[in-house]
């Protein structure tokens, strides 16, 4: 088989890629180990920049996000027992974006079967070959046989735990990294949202953050040890430890009831550089994580493919290659800013377990000078709503 781009990954990045360079007229297959069962029944991230909002709809698959999702104008922080708003299209000019990222794995994947983009799913043991020569090959298995498809381009769009990293030589990454020592509980349930806006919540037990899918539907994520196992986690001790850490009027109307789905997230930053090896793009997850406090993973990696987008149509409409060749240095700008700023989040919202006294009062300070400073709330607002793409 050939094709000019060959994707690894049918994740949001991999099928909005696939989706973008299908409507610049540039051939592509994406191979992707999951069902697509499994994929649209995965449940991630839910809160859209604008730049994310945007280039979705120019790809095309905007229209259901346009109806069904929740504009948010502000968030709120809350500690020692209160709650403070940020009023983010205030202090930004722009507002964030509620729309589960399930539901964009939906949209994508129903534009792309209209479409009769090649996507195989079900793809095992992909492998990546002849990376740094003109015609790169990717080979996977499926109901029993070995299938090779040459490229001009491999898109690594397979996130953290994928193949396309592990494909690069180890001495020519460079990978900087952070584990930190706890992980997210996620909650999803069919109840009311306790508030019509987020709230992350910095409580002497753990950081919660109360968000939502819909009017009806919310998510709750608690900070809990990182090799926690979600099996201890029953509903009623989830809403028990929530109700414990939110402040007392919110905790006064939550509305519980049966979980739809709880699983536990590691908490992690990390980037390999460059981006780029011979005829291999890395893009999102494959190349950064960012802890989820600052809701920057989706929309990072969106960035990364309409980076890539812009470089593969320069390549094959005029022959331009220096795109390709600034692609890597182009998104870590971007990507260090994001990982600067998801770092800083949770270190403020968030309790240490090694934290020393001082530190401990230093971000009680942070918190305080937060609420009483426009310009460090104008800091935070201009960064979580999404700084501009430059
Ligand atoms: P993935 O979504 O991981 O997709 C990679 C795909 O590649 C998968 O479908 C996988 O099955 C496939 N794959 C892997 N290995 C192989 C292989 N060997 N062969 C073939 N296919 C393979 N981000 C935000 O922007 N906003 C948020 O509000 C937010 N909240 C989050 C909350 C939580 C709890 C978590 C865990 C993450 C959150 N994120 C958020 C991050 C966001 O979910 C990720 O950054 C995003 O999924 C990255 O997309 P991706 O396509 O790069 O990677
Ligand atoms: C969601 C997740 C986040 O990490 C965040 O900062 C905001 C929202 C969410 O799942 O809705």
């Amino acid at each position: 088989m050939r094709t000019q781009v060959g994707i690894v990954g049918g994740g949001p990045e991999g099928l909005l890629l696939a989706r973008l360079l299908g409507r610049a007229g540039i051939e592509c297959i994406a191979l992707e180990r999951r069902t697509p069962e499994y994929l649209r029944a995965r449940i991630r991230a839910g809160l859209l920049e604008q730049g994310t909002v945007d280039i979705l709809t120019q790809a095309g698959v905007g229209d259901r996000l346009a109806r069904e999702r929740l504009i948010h104008d502000g968030l709120e922080i809350a500690f020692d027992g209160k709650r403070h708003r940020i009023d983010l299209k205030a202090l930004s000019g722009k507002v964030v974006t509620i729309y589960g990222q399930a539901e964009v794995q939906k949209d994508l994947m129903d534009a792309h079967d209209a479409m009769g983009t090649e996507i195989v799913y079900e793809a095992d043991d992909v492998s990546l070959h002849g990376l740094t020569s003109d015609t790169p090959r990717l080979r996977y298995s499926k109901g029993g046989q070995t299938h090779e498809i040459t490229c001009d381009f491999i898109a690594g769009c397979d996130g953290f735990h994928g193949v396309s990293r592990q494909a690069i030589p180890q001495d020519v990454v460079r990978i900087y990294e952070r584990v930190y020592p706890f992980g997210w509980l996620g909650m999803l349930s069919d109840t009311t949202p306790v508030n019509h806006e987020l709230i992350y919540t910095n409580h002497e037990r753990g950081f919660a953050l109360c968000t939502m899918r819909s009017l009806t539907r919310s998510r709750y994520y608690l900070q809990v040890s990182a090799d926690e196992d979600v099996d201890d986690w029953s509903d009623d001790r989830f809403w028990t430890e929530l109700r414990r850490r939110i402040p007392a009027d919110a905790a006064a109307v939550l509305q519980t009831g049966p979980s739809l789905e709880k699983s536990v997230a590691p908490l992690r930053s990390f980037v390999a550089e460059p981006l780029r090896y011979g005829r291999l793009f890395l893009a999102g997850d494959s190349a950064h994580i960012v802890p989820p406090t600052g809701a920057k993973g989706l929309n990072l990696a969106v960035t990364d493919v309409r980076f890539l987008t812009e470089a593969l149509v320069a390549f094959y409409k005029s022959g331009q290659s220096d795109l390709l060749d600034g692609y890597s240095d182009r998104c870590l700008a971007r990507v260090w800013k994001a990982q600067r700023f998801s770092w800083w989040m949770t270190n403020l919202t968030h309790r240490f377990p090694e934290a020393l006294p001082f530190e401990r009062r230093a971000q009680g300070a942070e918190l305080a000078y937060l609420v009483g400073s426009k310009a460090a709330q104008t800091a935070l607002a201009e960064n979580y709503v999404g700084l501009p793409l430059g």
